[in-house]
Protein backbone atom coordinates (compact mmCIF):
# COMPACT_ATOMS: atom_id res chain seq x y z
CA UNK A 1 0.00 0.00 0.00
CA UNK A 2 1.58 3.58 -0.88
CA UNK A 3 1.38 6.52 1.42
CA UNK A 4 -2.15 7.79 1.48
CA UNK A 5 -2.38 11.81 1.40
CA UNK A 6 -4.32 12.44 4.65
CA UNK A 7 -0.74 10.69 5.91
CA UNK A 8 1.68 13.59 4.25
CA UNK A 9 0.64 16.05 6.95
CA UNK A 10 1.81 19.38 5.51
CA UNK A 11 3.27 20.82 1.62
CA UNK A 12 6.88 19.73 2.37
CA UNK A 13 6.00 16.40 3.26
CA UNK A 14 4.22 16.14 -0.20
CA UNK A 15 6.63 17.73 -1.90
CA UNK A 16 8.98 15.32 -0.29
CA UNK A 17 6.77 12.16 -1.52
CA UNK A 18 6.43 14.03 -5.13
CA UNK A 19 10.24 14.07 -5.07
CA UNK A 20 10.49 10.74 -4.10
CA UNK A 21 8.68 9.56 -6.70
CA UNK A 22 10.65 11.57 -9.12
CA UNK A 23 7.69 13.67 -10.19
CA UNK A 24 7.75 16.76 -11.71
CA UNK A 25 4.90 18.98 -10.32
CA UNK A 26 4.70 22.74 -9.00
CA UNK A 27 2.79 22.96 -5.89
CA UNK A 28 2.11 26.52 -3.82
CA UNK A 29 2.13 26.95 -0.35
CA UNK A 30 -1.08 28.09 0.24
CA UNK A 31 -4.48 28.04 -1.34
CA UNK A 32 -5.30 31.66 -2.82
CA UNK A 33 -8.77 33.37 -2.74
CA UNK A 34 -9.42 35.22 -5.43
CA UNK A 35 -8.87 38.33 -3.71
CA UNK A 36 -5.26 37.57 -3.52
CA UNK A 37 -4.82 37.02 -6.88
CA UNK A 38 -5.49 33.32 -7.37
CA UNK A 39 -5.12 31.84 -10.71
CA UNK A 40 -8.02 30.07 -10.86
CA UNK A 41 -9.92 32.88 -10.07
CA UNK A 42 -9.21 34.71 -13.42
CA UNK A 43 -11.51 34.91 -16.33
CA UNK A 44 -10.66 33.73 -19.70
CA UNK A 45 -12.32 32.91 -23.46
CA UNK A 46 -14.18 30.29 -24.59
CA UNK A 47 -14.92 30.50 -28.29
CA UNK A 48 -15.74 34.32 -27.73
CA UNK A 49 -17.93 34.09 -24.67
CA UNK A 50 -16.34 35.35 -21.24
CA UNK A 51 -15.93 32.37 -18.56
CA UNK A 52 -15.17 33.59 -14.79
CA UNK A 53 -12.79 31.23 -13.38
CA UNK A 54 -10.91 28.49 -14.58
CA UNK A 55 -12.52 25.82 -12.46
CA UNK A 56 -14.67 23.56 -14.81
CA UNK A 57 -16.61 20.69 -13.24
CA UNK A 58 -16.05 17.54 -15.48
CA UNK A 59 -19.54 15.11 -16.68
CA UNK A 60 -20.08 12.76 -14.05
CA UNK A 61 -23.07 10.61 -14.58
CA UNK A 62 -25.16 8.90 -11.71
CA UNK A 63 -26.82 6.00 -13.71
CA UNK A 64 -29.89 7.37 -11.46
CA UNK A 65 -31.88 8.92 -14.46
CA UNK A 66 -35.41 7.67 -15.28
CA UNK A 67 -36.29 4.00 -16.75
CA UNK A 68 -37.29 6.65 -19.96
CA UNK A 69 -34.22 8.74 -19.86
CA UNK A 70 -35.78 11.64 -18.31
CA UNK A 71 -34.07 12.87 -14.74
CA UNK A 72 -34.96 11.70 -11.45
CA UNK A 73 -34.82 13.42 -8.31
CA UNK A 74 -30.99 12.25 -7.75
CA UNK A 75 -30.08 13.52 -11.18
CA UNK A 76 -31.28 16.97 -10.66
CA UNK A 77 -29.76 16.97 -7.81
CA UNK A 78 -26.00 16.35 -8.84
CA UNK A 79 -26.82 19.17 -11.36
CA UNK A 80 -27.59 21.71 -8.57
CA UNK A 81 -24.42 20.90 -7.03
CA UNK A 82 -22.65 21.16 -9.85
CA UNK A 83 -23.81 24.50 -9.94
CA UNK A 84 -24.20 25.99 -6.62
CA UNK A 85 -19.95 24.79 -6.86
CA UNK A 86 -19.45 28.31 -8.37
CA UNK A 87 -17.13 26.74 -11.02
CA UNK A 88 -17.97 28.63 -14.09
CA UNK A 89 -17.24 25.87 -17.02
CA UNK A 90 -19.89 23.04 -16.64
CA UNK A 91 -18.52 20.58 -18.90
CA UNK A 92 -21.21 18.14 -20.30
CA UNK A 93 -22.54 17.52 -16.99
CA UNK A 94 -23.29 14.14 -17.72
CA UNK A 95 -23.05 11.96 -20.78
CA UNK A 96 -26.17 11.69 -22.51
CA UNK A 97 -26.82 8.90 -24.85
CA UNK A 98 -28.23 10.13 -28.34
CA UNK A 99 -30.03 7.43 -29.16
CA UNK A 100 -31.60 4.33 -26.59
CA UNK A 101 -29.06 1.49 -27.85
CA UNK A 102 -25.98 4.05 -26.96
CA UNK A 103 -26.98 4.06 -23.03
CA UNK A 104 -24.07 2.53 -20.68
CA UNK A 105 -26.89 1.62 -18.63
CA UNK A 106 -30.28 1.21 -18.53
CA UNK A 107 -30.53 4.47 -16.38
CA UNK A 108 -28.37 6.73 -18.12
CA UNK A 109 -29.86 10.36 -19.24
CA UNK A 110 -31.23 10.74 -22.85
CA UNK A 111 -30.49 12.95 -25.54
CA UNK A 112 -33.60 12.65 -27.76
CA UNK A 113 -36.60 14.41 -28.26
CA UNK A 114 -38.85 12.32 -25.80
CA UNK A 115 -36.30 13.96 -23.20
CA UNK A 116 -36.52 17.59 -24.19
CA UNK A 117 -38.20 18.46 -21.10
CA UNK A 118 -35.85 16.22 -19.01
CA UNK A 119 -32.60 18.09 -20.38
CA UNK A 120 -34.03 21.66 -19.60
CA UNK A 121 -34.87 20.75 -16.50
CA UNK A 122 -31.53 19.92 -15.83
CA UNK A 123 -30.15 22.74 -17.73
CA UNK A 124 -32.31 24.82 -14.98
CA UNK A 125 -31.32 23.34 -12.01
CA UNK A 126 -27.93 23.82 -12.74
CA UNK A 127 -28.33 27.35 -13.71
CA UNK A 128 -30.48 28.47 -10.77
CA UNK A 129 -28.44 26.40 -7.83
CA UNK A 130 -25.46 28.87 -9.37
CA UNK A 131 -27.74 32.16 -9.30
CA UNK A 132 -28.35 31.38 -5.77
CA UNK A 133 -24.85 31.05 -4.66
CA UNK A 134 -22.89 33.52 -7.02
CA UNK A 135 -25.50 36.22 -7.62
CA UNK A 136 -25.89 35.61 -11.28
CA UNK A 137 -24.97 33.12 -14.77
CA UNK A 138 -23.43 36.08 -16.81
CA UNK A 139 -20.10 34.49 -16.53
CA UNK A 140 -21.22 30.85 -16.28
CA UNK A 141 -20.55 28.41 -20.14
CA UNK A 142 -22.73 25.14 -19.69
CA UNK A 143 -22.76 22.36 -22.03
CA UNK A 144 -24.14 18.60 -22.37
CA UNK A 145 -22.06 15.84 -22.96
CA UNK A 146 -23.54 13.64 -25.89
CA UNK A 147 -22.62 10.18 -26.28
CA UNK A 148 -22.75 6.34 -27.42
CA UNK A 149 -21.17 3.62 -25.00
CA UNK A 150 -20.17 1.41 -28.31
CA UNK A 151 -18.57 -1.15 -26.75
CA UNK A 152 -19.86 -0.50 -23.12
CA UNK A 153 -23.77 -0.36 -24.33
CA UNK A 154 -25.94 -1.95 -22.07
CA UNK A 155 -29.22 -0.28 -22.39
CA UNK A 156 -31.45 -2.72 -21.10
CA UNK A 157 -29.61 -4.48 -18.31
CA UNK A 158 -26.44 -5.53 -16.48
CA UNK A 159 -25.60 -7.53 -19.65
CA UNK A 160 -23.22 -5.44 -22.29
CA UNK A 161 -24.69 -5.04 -25.92
CA UNK A 162 -22.12 -4.00 -27.07
CA UNK A 163 -21.33 -2.14 -30.51
CA UNK A 164 -18.15 -2.12 -31.78
CA UNK A 165 -16.03 0.09 -34.42
CA UNK A 166 -13.84 -3.32 -35.03
CA UNK A 167 -12.63 -6.05 -32.99
CA UNK A 168 -10.20 -5.55 -30.43
CA UNK A 169 -8.24 -8.69 -29.13
CA UNK A 170 -7.57 -8.06 -26.01
CA UNK A 171 -10.83 -6.03 -25.00
CA UNK A 172 -12.73 -8.84 -27.16
CA UNK A 173 -11.54 -11.31 -24.76
CA UNK A 174 -11.68 -9.65 -21.35
CA UNK A 175 -15.47 -8.50 -21.97
CA UNK A 176 -16.99 -12.02 -23.67
CA UNK A 177 -16.93 -10.89 -27.26
CA UNK A 178 -16.81 -13.55 -29.98
CA UNK A 179 -14.47 -11.81 -32.47
CA UNK A 180 -15.70 -13.90 -35.52
CA UNK A 181 -19.59 -11.63 -34.63
CA UNK A 182 -19.63 -9.51 -37.14
CA UNK A 183 -23.25 -8.42 -36.41
CA UNK A 184 -22.18 -6.09 -33.70
CA UNK A 185 -20.07 -4.22 -36.11
CA UNK A 186 -21.16 -0.87 -37.12
CA UNK A 187 -21.38 -0.43 -40.96
CA UNK A 188 -20.57 2.97 -42.62
CA UNK A 189 -24.37 2.50 -43.78
CA UNK A 190 -25.39 2.45 -39.64
CA UNK A 191 -23.05 5.24 -39.06
CA UNK A 192 -24.43 7.73 -41.24
CA UNK A 193 -27.84 7.24 -39.36
CA UNK A 194 -25.86 7.61 -36.26
CA UNK A 195 -24.59 11.05 -37.29
CA UNK A 196 -27.97 12.39 -37.71
CA UNK A 197 -28.88 11.28 -34.06
CA UNK A 198 -25.74 13.56 -32.86
CA UNK A 199 -26.80 16.49 -35.01
CA UNK A 200 -30.23 16.02 -34.05
CA UNK A 201 -29.12 15.90 -30.09
CA UNK A 202 -26.99 19.02 -30.55
CA UNK A 203 -30.11 20.95 -31.63
CA UNK A 204 -32.15 19.54 -28.84
CA UNK A 205 -29.68 20.82 -26.82
CA UNK A 206 -29.36 24.15 -28.52
CA UNK A 207 -33.04 24.65 -28.43
CA UNK A 208 -33.10 24.31 -24.79
CA UNK A 209 -30.35 26.95 -23.86
CA UNK A 210 -27.09 24.76 -23.62
CA UNK A 211 -24.10 27.02 -25.07
CA UNK A 212 -21.86 24.26 -26.51
CA UNK A 213 -22.57 20.43 -26.71
CA UNK A 214 -19.30 18.34 -26.11
CA UNK A 215 -18.72 15.34 -28.62
CA UNK A 216 -17.26 12.45 -26.15
CA UNK A 217 -14.54 10.65 -27.54
CA UNK A 218 -12.89 9.02 -24.59
CA UNK A 219 -12.97 6.32 -21.86
CA UNK A 220 -13.23 3.73 -24.52
CA UNK A 221 -16.91 4.54 -25.78
CA UNK A 222 -17.52 4.44 -29.22
CA UNK A 223 -16.27 7.48 -30.66
CA UNK A 224 -12.78 6.89 -28.73
CA UNK A 225 -12.83 3.45 -30.07
CA UNK A 226 -13.12 4.72 -32.89
CA UNK A 227 -9.90 6.53 -33.05
CA UNK A 228 -7.93 3.63 -32.95
CA UNK A 229 -9.82 1.79 -35.37
CA UNK A 230 -6.30 0.68 -37.70
CA UNK A 231 -7.65 -2.75 -38.90
CA UNK A 232 -11.22 -1.58 -39.51
CA UNK A 233 -11.67 -1.46 -42.89
CA UNK A 234 -13.30 1.39 -45.57
CA UNK A 235 -13.73 5.37 -44.69
CA UNK A 236 -13.99 5.11 -41.21
CA UNK A 237 -10.64 3.14 -40.04
CA UNK A 238 -7.13 2.90 -41.14
CA UNK A 239 -5.05 6.04 -40.97
CA UNK A 240 -5.59 8.99 -39.11
CA UNK A 241 -8.07 10.85 -41.50
CA UNK A 242 -10.02 7.89 -41.88
CA UNK A 243 -10.50 6.76 -38.37
CA UNK A 244 -11.08 10.45 -36.96
CA UNK A 245 -13.72 10.88 -39.79
CA UNK A 246 -16.64 9.74 -37.87
CA UNK A 247 -15.96 12.72 -35.02
CA UNK A 248 -15.49 15.49 -37.75
CA UNK A 249 -18.47 14.01 -39.39
CA UNK A 250 -20.86 14.69 -36.48
CA UNK A 251 -18.60 18.39 -35.57
CA UNK A 252 -18.69 19.24 -39.25
CA UNK A 253 -22.79 18.35 -39.27
CA UNK A 254 -23.64 20.43 -36.23
CA UNK A 255 -21.52 23.20 -36.91
CA UNK A 256 -23.67 23.50 -40.38
CA UNK A 257 -26.76 23.00 -38.73
CA UNK A 258 -26.46 24.64 -35.60
CA UNK A 259 -23.95 27.65 -35.70
CA UNK A 260 -24.65 29.59 -32.60
CA UNK A 261 -23.82 26.12 -30.98
CA UNK A 262 -20.79 25.85 -29.49
CA UNK A 263 -18.49 22.62 -29.73
CA UNK A 264 -16.13 20.81 -27.19
CA UNK A 265 -15.20 17.57 -27.56
CA UNK A 266 -13.24 15.22 -24.16
CA UNK A 267 -10.78 13.34 -25.81
CA UNK A 268 -8.63 10.60 -23.80
CA UNK A 269 -5.47 11.72 -24.97
CA UNK A 270 -3.53 8.67 -24.55
CA UNK A 271 -4.28 5.10 -23.70
CA UNK A 272 -2.48 2.03 -22.43
CA UNK A 273 -3.53 -2.00 -22.86
CA UNK A 274 -6.02 -3.09 -21.07
CA UNK A 275 -5.19 -4.41 -17.53
CA UNK A 276 -6.97 -8.09 -15.88
CA UNK A 277 -9.66 -7.85 -13.41
CA UNK A 278 -8.64 -9.01 -9.58
CA UNK A 279 -7.81 -8.62 -6.40
CA UNK A 280 -3.98 -8.42 -6.76
CA UNK A 281 -1.85 -5.79 -7.95
CA UNK A 282 -2.70 -4.69 -11.56
CA UNK A 283 -1.24 -6.26 -14.30
CA UNK A 284 -2.04 -6.06 -18.02
CA UNK A 285 -3.33 -8.61 -20.20
CA UNK A 286 -0.51 -9.95 -22.18
CA UNK A 287 0.31 -8.45 -25.54
CA UNK A 288 3.55 -9.71 -26.20
CA UNK A 289 2.60 -11.37 -28.87
CA UNK A 290 0.68 -8.37 -30.62
CA UNK A 291 3.49 -5.54 -30.64
CA UNK A 292 3.84 -3.04 -32.62
CA UNK A 293 0.56 -1.99 -31.16
CA UNK A 294 -2.01 -1.25 -32.93
CA UNK A 295 -5.16 -0.71 -31.06
CA UNK A 296 -4.93 2.28 -29.11
CA UNK A 297 -5.04 6.12 -29.98
CA UNK A 298 -2.03 7.95 -28.45
CA UNK A 299 -0.61 4.41 -26.88
CA UNK A 300 3.41 3.95 -27.84
CA UNK A 301 3.26 1.29 -30.41
CA UNK A 302 6.54 -0.42 -29.22
CA UNK A 303 5.83 0.22 -25.28
CA UNK A 304 2.04 0.26 -24.82
CA UNK A 305 2.05 0.94 -21.17
CA UNK A 306 3.76 4.37 -22.10
CA UNK A 307 2.19 7.05 -24.23
CA UNK A 308 3.06 8.37 -27.52
CA UNK A 309 1.26 11.99 -28.46
CA UNK A 310 2.08 12.23 -31.71
CA UNK A 311 -1.49 11.62 -32.99
CA UNK A 312 -2.83 13.09 -29.88
CA UNK A 313 -1.25 16.59 -31.30
CA UNK A 314 -2.23 15.84 -34.83
CA UNK A 315 -5.70 15.28 -34.03
CA UNK A 316 -5.37 18.16 -31.48
CA UNK A 317 -5.00 20.71 -34.28
CA UNK A 318 -7.34 19.52 -36.91
CA UNK A 319 -10.20 19.76 -33.62
CA UNK A 320 -8.78 23.58 -33.44
CA UNK A 321 -9.13 23.93 -37.54
CA UNK A 322 -12.62 23.11 -37.31
CA UNK A 323 -13.47 25.48 -35.08
CA UNK A 324 -13.95 23.08 -31.84
CA UNK A 325 -13.83 25.67 -28.85
CA UNK A 326 -12.01 23.45 -26.29
CA UNK A 327 -10.77 19.97 -25.43
CA UNK A 328 -11.15 18.49 -22.10
CA UNK A 329 -8.38 15.80 -22.07
CA UNK A 330 -9.04 12.45 -20.05
CA UNK A 331 -7.08 8.93 -20.85
CA UNK A 332 -7.69 5.39 -20.88
CA UNK A 333 -11.16 4.05 -20.06
CA UNK A 334 -12.80 3.32 -16.55
CA UNK A 335 -13.81 -0.11 -17.79
CA UNK A 336 -9.86 -1.69 -18.38
CA UNK A 337 -7.41 0.52 -16.60
CA UNK A 338 -9.01 2.83 -14.36
CA UNK A 339 -5.71 3.48 -12.62
CA UNK A 340 -4.20 5.43 -15.46
CA UNK A 341 -8.14 7.16 -16.11
CA UNK A 342 -9.20 8.24 -12.37
CA UNK A 343 -6.65 7.20 -9.79
CA UNK A 344 -7.46 5.79 -6.73
CA UNK A 345 -6.00 4.22 -3.27
CA UNK A 346 -9.24 2.59 -3.13
CA UNK A 347 -10.23 0.19 -6.42
CA UNK A 348 -13.26 0.05 -7.48
CA UNK A 349 -15.04 -3.70 -7.33
CA UNK A 350 -14.40 -4.15 -10.98
CA UNK A 351 -10.68 -2.74 -10.56
CA UNK A 352 -7.39 -4.36 -9.25
CA UNK A 353 -4.81 -3.30 -6.54
CA UNK A 354 -2.97 0.09 -7.57
CA UNK A 355 -0.39 -1.06 -9.77
CA UNK A 356 1.68 2.30 -9.05
CA UNK A 357 1.38 5.66 -6.34
CA UNK A 358 -2.03 7.30 -8.01
CA UNK A 359 0.57 9.98 -7.98
CA UNK A 360 1.90 8.97 -10.68
CA UNK A 361 -1.50 8.62 -12.71
CA UNK A 362 -2.16 11.92 -11.52
CA UNK A 363 1.14 13.29 -12.62
CA UNK A 364 1.17 11.45 -15.94
CA UNK A 365 -1.69 12.83 -17.25
CA UNK A 366 -1.12 16.82 -16.26
CA UNK A 367 2.66 15.86 -18.02
CA UNK A 368 0.27 14.78 -21.11
CA UNK A 369 -1.55 17.92 -21.11
CA UNK A 370 1.29 20.30 -20.54
CA UNK A 371 3.04 18.62 -23.56
CA UNK A 372 -0.31 19.05 -25.94
CA UNK A 373 -0.65 22.74 -24.71
CA UNK A 374 2.85 23.17 -25.44
CA UNK A 375 2.11 22.00 -29.06
CA UNK A 376 -1.03 23.70 -29.47
CA UNK A 377 -1.23 26.59 -27.47
CA UNK A 378 -3.58 28.26 -28.95
CA UNK A 379 -6.81 25.26 -28.16
CA UNK A 380 -8.40 26.13 -24.84
CA UNK A 381 -7.74 22.48 -22.82
CA UNK A 382 -9.15 21.41 -19.42
CA UNK A 383 -7.02 19.10 -17.53
CA UNK A 384 -8.37 16.02 -15.65
CA UNK A 385 -7.99 13.49 -12.64
CA UNK A 386 -6.99 16.08 -9.92
CA UNK A 387 -9.26 14.66 -7.12
CA UNK A 388 -6.58 11.96 -5.72
CA UNK A 389 -4.45 14.75 -4.48
CA UNK A 390 -7.25 15.85 -2.16
CA UNK A 391 -5.86 18.52 0.35
CA UNK A 392 -3.41 19.55 -2.17
CA UNK A 393 -5.37 19.77 -5.11
CA UNK A 394 -5.88 23.48 -4.55
CA UNK A 395 -2.17 24.32 -4.34
CA UNK A 396 -1.17 22.04 -7.48
CA UNK A 397 -4.20 23.52 -9.56
CA UNK A 398 -3.31 27.12 -9.22
CA UNK A 399 0.38 26.43 -9.68
CA UNK A 400 -0.03 24.76 -13.18
CA UNK A 401 -2.50 27.36 -14.21
CA UNK A 402 0.02 29.88 -13.55
CA UNK A 403 2.51 27.78 -14.98
CA UNK A 404 0.58 27.71 -18.00
CA UNK A 405 0.57 23.76 -17.89
CA UNK A 406 -3.15 23.61 -18.05
CA UNK A 407 -5.82 26.50 -18.71
CA UNK A 408 -8.73 25.16 -16.57
CA UNK A 409 -8.47 22.36 -13.76
CA UNK A 410 -11.41 20.14 -13.88
CA UNK A 411 -12.97 18.53 -11.25
CA UNK A 412 -14.29 15.27 -11.17
CA UNK A 413 -15.16 13.11 -7.69
CA UNK A 414 -13.79 15.61 -5.17
CA UNK A 415 -17.17 17.62 -6.52
CA UNK A 416 -19.78 14.62 -5.43
CA UNK A 417 -18.05 14.45 -1.73
CA UNK A 418 -17.29 18.13 -1.70
CA UNK A 419 -19.19 20.77 -4.52
CA UNK A 420 -18.67 23.89 -2.58
CA UNK A 421 -14.82 23.13 -3.02
CA UNK A 422 -14.24 26.41 -5.55
CA UNK A 423 -16.23 28.48 -3.96
CA UNK A 424 -13.94 27.71 -0.64
CA UNK A 425 -11.05 27.91 -2.57
CA UNK A 426 -11.74 31.60 -3.83
CA UNK A 427 -13.56 33.23 -1.04
CA UNK A 428 -12.19 31.20 2.02
CA UNK A 429 -9.08 30.39 0.94
CA UNK A 430 -9.75 27.00 2.46
CA UNK A 431 -11.03 23.60 2.23
CA UNK A 432 -13.16 21.10 4.48
CA UNK A 433 -11.49 18.44 5.75
CA UNK A 434 -14.03 15.88 5.83
CA UNK A 435 -16.03 16.81 2.20
CA UNK A 436 -12.14 15.45 1.08
CA UNK A 437 -13.09 12.80 -1.63
CA UNK A 438 -10.21 10.20 -0.38
CA UNK A 439 -10.95 8.21 -3.59
CA UNK A 440 -12.55 5.00 -1.84
CA UNK A 441 -14.35 4.86 -5.61
CA UNK A 442 -17.87 3.46 -4.18
CA UNK A 443 -18.96 5.96 -6.45
CA UNK A 444 -17.79 3.69 -9.36
CA UNK A 445 -18.27 0.42 -7.60
CA UNK A 446 -22.31 1.04 -6.64
CA UNK A 447 -23.05 1.23 -10.47
CA UNK A 448 -20.78 -1.69 -11.38
CA UNK A 449 -23.12 -3.29 -8.57
CA UNK A 450 -26.14 -1.97 -10.32
CA UNK A 451 -26.65 0.68 -7.74
CA UNK A 452 -26.87 4.08 -8.23
CA UNK A 453 -23.81 6.16 -8.05
CA UNK A 454 -23.17 8.64 -5.76
CA UNK A 455 -20.51 9.19 -3.03
CA UNK A 456 -21.75 6.44 -0.24
CA UNK A 457 -19.04 7.30 2.28
CA UNK A 458 -19.71 11.42 2.65
CA UNK A 459 -22.71 12.74 1.30
CA UNK A 460 -25.34 11.84 4.07
CA UNK A 461 -27.52 11.54 1.27
CA UNK A 462 -26.22 8.42 0.24
CA UNK A 463 -25.64 7.19 3.84
CA UNK A 464 -29.32 7.34 4.71
CA UNK A 465 -30.23 4.84 1.44
CA UNK A 466 -31.18 1.80 1.70
CA UNK A 467 -28.49 0.86 -0.83
CA UNK A 468 -25.60 1.99 1.66
CA UNK A 469 -26.18 -1.38 3.55
CA UNK A 470 -26.09 -2.97 0.03
CA UNK A 471 -22.98 -1.68 -1.24
CA UNK A 472 -21.11 -2.69 2.28
CA UNK A 473 -22.33 -6.24 1.74
CA UNK A 474 -20.62 -6.41 -1.65
CA UNK A 475 -17.26 -4.85 -0.23
CA UNK A 476 -17.41 -7.01 2.27
CA UNK A 477 -18.03 -10.02 0.26
CA UNK A 478 -14.87 -8.33 -2.07
CA UNK A 479 -12.42 -8.51 0.48
C1 LIG B 1 -19.23 8.35 -10.86
C2 LIG B 1 -18.50 8.85 -12.05
C3 LIG B 1 -19.19 9.14 -13.22
C4 LIG B 1 -18.51 9.62 -14.34
N1 LIG B 1 -19.21 9.94 -15.47
C5 LIG B 1 -18.57 10.47 -16.54
C6 LIG B 1 -19.30 10.92 -17.67
O1 LIG B 1 -20.53 10.84 -17.72
N2 LIG B 1 -18.60 11.44 -18.70
C7 LIG B 1 -17.23 11.57 -18.67
O2 LIG B 1 -16.63 12.06 -19.64
N3 LIG B 1 -16.52 11.18 -17.59
C8 LIG B 1 -17.16 10.65 -16.53
N4 LIG B 1 -16.44 10.31 -15.40
C9 LIG B 1 -14.99 10.58 -15.35
C10 LIG B 1 -14.73 11.94 -14.69
O3 LIG B 1 -15.29 12.98 -15.46
C11 LIG B 1 -13.24 12.20 -14.46
O4 LIG B 1 -12.55 12.15 -15.68
C12 LIG B 1 -12.59 11.21 -13.53
O5 LIG B 1 -13.38 10.99 -12.39
C13 LIG B 1 -11.18 11.68 -13.13
O6 LIG B 1 -11.25 12.94 -12.51
P1 LIG B 1 -11.15 13.08 -10.91
O7 LIG B 1 -9.80 12.56 -10.54
O8 LIG B 1 -11.33 14.53 -10.59
O9 LIG B 1 -12.23 12.23 -10.34
C14 LIG B 1 -17.11 9.81 -14.28
C15 LIG B 1 -16.44 9.52 -13.09
C16 LIG B 1 -17.11 9.05 -12.00
C17 LIG B 1 -16.34 8.79 -10.74
S1 LIG C 1 -17.34 7.57 -3.26
FE1 LIG C 1 -16.88 9.61 -2.53
S2 LIG C 1 -14.89 9.48 -1.55
FE2 LIG C 1 -15.19 7.67 -2.81
S3 LIG C 1 -14.23 8.11 -4.74
FE3 LIG C 1 -16.36 8.60 -4.95
S4 LIG C 1 -16.52 10.75 -4.40
FE4 LIG C 1 -14.57 10.02 -3.65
Amino acid sequence: MYPKIAQLKNIPAFRARLAELGLELPVDDEILTAERGSPLSAPWDLGGFRVGNRWCIHPMEGWDAERDGSPSPHTLRRWRHFGLSGAKLIWGGEAAAVQEDGRANPNQTLATPANKAGLAALLEACLAAHRDACGNTDDLLVGLQLTHSGRFARPNSKKLEPRIAYHHPLLDAKFGIDPADRSIVWTDDDLQRLIDRFVAAAGLAAAVGYQFVDVKACHGYLLHEFLSARTRPGRFGGDLAGRSRLLFSIIDRIRAEHPKLMIGVRLSAFDFVPYETSREIGKPMEFAGLLPYEHGFGTNPTDPLAYDLTETVELLKLLQGRGVIAVNLSCGSPYYNPHIQRPAIFPPSDGYQPPEDPLVGVVRQMQAVRACKQAVPELPLVGSAYSYLQDYLPHVAQAVVRAGWVDSVGLGRVVLSYPELPRDCSERGEMARKKICRTFSDCTTAPRNAMISGCYPLDPYYKAMPEFEQLRTVKERLK
